[in-house]
């Protein structure tokens, strides 16, 4: 930089300076000399070397002008000298504040156009989830049930032996227990009851009728778990929507009516339904329900020969029910003679599995997009 070189490094008997007029024009060059420099600057960089040059401690011009011009400046110099420094130091120093601001103003100007977002590009697009198709039949068979008087309930997923088993009339050693092995967890010891998972919904029966006092009218969506060895039709977890009404006047006609009108809401007007007797030691009498398969319309043929989803029997079994047994009344407190009412459990993911051609109840639970977004 050209003030290396400058006046300020000789003394001023060397620059033959010895009067006022002379130091005027001194300090003028050294003025005009630092505004030429403070122009040229236009970056960080450059601001730095600039302030170093004329401020440095040091060797700064402003130093080497004290040291060189004013300490030694004779009596009758003196005062004009340090007039003259005075003004050139008020002046660099302004100068450089004004350069570091406008540079700080640049720069913040730069890193604004940098971070400036372009919104006519086009934007991120991010999938979407929908409900699992599970749900969506929870919330069908719900609206439904909704509509002819029933409300939702939901219960605990892991249960207690009494109301998996014992209060549903279903005591140690009962032979049904076997269709419905099922997890048990590991508990330290001295705990006061075996829990397990349950391996039905109908358990919340009882907890809804300890309760409450009849009227009941319950549906009971939910999670349950079986010892079930997985094939196209079994998982060792599934879904049941279980279905309680007890009142004290409910008859068998009222059970048969409410189911028929779910699964003709459920399916279509089309479809035909049948009760099968069948045995569940909560329920007497006990039923299966039957729907026409709707793979074949119940003819139990399809162009390719034997309908392979109901193996040509032209019904498939869809869930099982009857009206309570008074035994499970003389769990909760009601009285057997007073009150009647019907129960049912639908396995909801064969359920689901019917109305939408599924042909492998694992689907549900591999979390696989490409079957997902089918029903979004
Ligand atoms: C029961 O679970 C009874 N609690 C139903 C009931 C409730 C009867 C109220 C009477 C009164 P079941 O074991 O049949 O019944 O199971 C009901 C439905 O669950 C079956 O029809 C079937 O659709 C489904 N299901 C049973 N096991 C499995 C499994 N491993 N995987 C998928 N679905 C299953």
């Amino acid at each position: 930089m050209a003030t290396a070189e400058g006046s300020h490094e000789k003394s001023l008997v060397t620059l033959g300076v010895t009067s006022a007029e002379q130091l005027v024009a001194l300090f003028g060059e050294a003025r005009a000399r630092f505004d030429a420099e403070a122009c040229e600057v236009r970056d960080e960089a450059g601001w730095k070397q600039l302030r170093d040059a004329w401020l440095g401690r040091k060797s700064g011009v402003l130093t080497l002008i004290t040291d060189n011009w004013l300490k030694p400046a004779t009596a009758d110099l003196k005062r004009a000298v340090g007039a003259g420094l005075n003004e050139l130091r008020a002046h660099v120093n302004a100068e450089i504040e004004e350069r570091r601001a406008a540079i700080e103003a640049g720069a913040e100007e730069t890193t604004l156009a940098k971070d400036r977002v372009d919104i006519s590009l086009p934007g991120v697009v991010r999938p979407l989830g929908s409900r699992h198709l599970i749900r969506q039949v929870f919330q069908e068979i719900e609206d439904i049930f909704f509509s002819i008087g029933f409300s939702v309930v939901e219960g605990p997923e892991i249960e207690t032996p009494y109301y998996n088993f014992e209060a549903l009339n279903i005591p140690e050693f009962h032979p049904v227990r076997d269709d419905m092995d099922t997890f048990y967890l590991d508990l330290p010891k001295g705990a006061p009851s075996q829990l397990l998972l349950r391996t039905h919904t109908s358990p919340m029966q009882i907890r809804t009728m300890e309760k409450q006092k009849p009227p009941v009218r319950v549906i009971v969506p939910g999670r349950v778990y079986r010892r079930d060895n997985p094939d196209a039709t079994h998982s060792f977890a599934f879904h049941q929507v279980e279905g309680l009404a007890v009142d004290t006047d409910i008859t068998f006609c009222d059970f048969t009516g409410t189911i028929e009108y779910f699964v003709k809401q459920f399916f279509g007007p089309s479809v035909k339904t049948r009760f099968r007797p069948s045995y569940f030691p909560f329920t007497e009498p006990s039923v299966e329900f039957d729907v026409s398969c709707v793979f074949c319309g119940g003819s139990g043929t399809t162009s390719s020969g034997t309908c392979g989803k109901c193996k040509g029997a032209g019904w498939i079994e869809l869930f099982g029910a009857g009206m309570v047994d008074p035994a499970v009344y003389g769990f909760v407190g009601y009285d057997p003679k007073k009150v009647s009412g019907f129960a049912f459990g639908i396995g909801i993911d064969r359920l689901a599995m019917l109305k939408y051609g599924i042909d492998d109840i694992q689907v549900f639970f591999q979390n696989d997009a490409r079957f997902l977004k089918q029903f979004p």
